[in-house]
């Protein structure tokens, strides 16, 4: 039997669900989870899978939303610090193949060997991000970065 993971394949899978799930009547938070859960699942080396959003109150900090994976201390990021202030504040993904070259990082947990970062758009502003990390070193291909941006855009428009 072939155990080979093919991101061809189940990327587009993916795809095709969280359109599902996202235009079920679910309440968002459960979609969002239902998301999260799915990544973690099927793509081997997404260990961590999280949304955070930018604070109504505070705009220039993110709050942890829904996530799959170890709890974290990093309930609240400032924009500009670690990777996931830097995405937020600069509307790029960011994507780190190896976090112990990273001096702006902020660390969850010592399996974390790499990280991205994907910016949520709506109308135009940054409103949130989905971050997942991975034990795994330099996991992360250009199919990951459009297959994420591809998410990160359903949820965006779901919002
Ligand atoms: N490593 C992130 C912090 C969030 S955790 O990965 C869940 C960062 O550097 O911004």
């Amino acid at each position: 039997m072939n155990c080979t993971f093919s991101k061809s394949q189940v990327f587009p899978l993916i795809g095709a669900r969280a359109e599902e799930l996202l235009s079920s009547p679910l309440p968002m938070s459960e979609k969002l989870e239902a998301l999260c859960d799915m990544l973690t699942t099927m793509v081997p080396y997404y260990d961590w899978v999280g949304f955070y959003f930018v604070d109504h109150d505070c705009k220039n900090e993110l709050v942890l939303g829904p996530f799959v994976g170890e709890p974290t201390e990093h309930v609240r990021i400032p924009f500009g610090r670690g990777i996931c202030g830097r995405a937020a504040e600069t509307g790029r993904t960011f994507v780190v193949q190896d976090v112990s070259k990273e001096t702006n990082y902020l660390s969850c947990n010592i399996s974390v060997k790499s990280e991205i970062v994907v910016p949520i758009i709506k109308d135009g502003a940054v409103v949130g991000e989905l971050d997942i990390d991975s034990h795994t070193s330099e996991p992360f291909s250009e199919d990951d970065t459009n297959f994420l941006e591809k998410i990160a855009g359903l949820v965006g428009g779901a919002l």
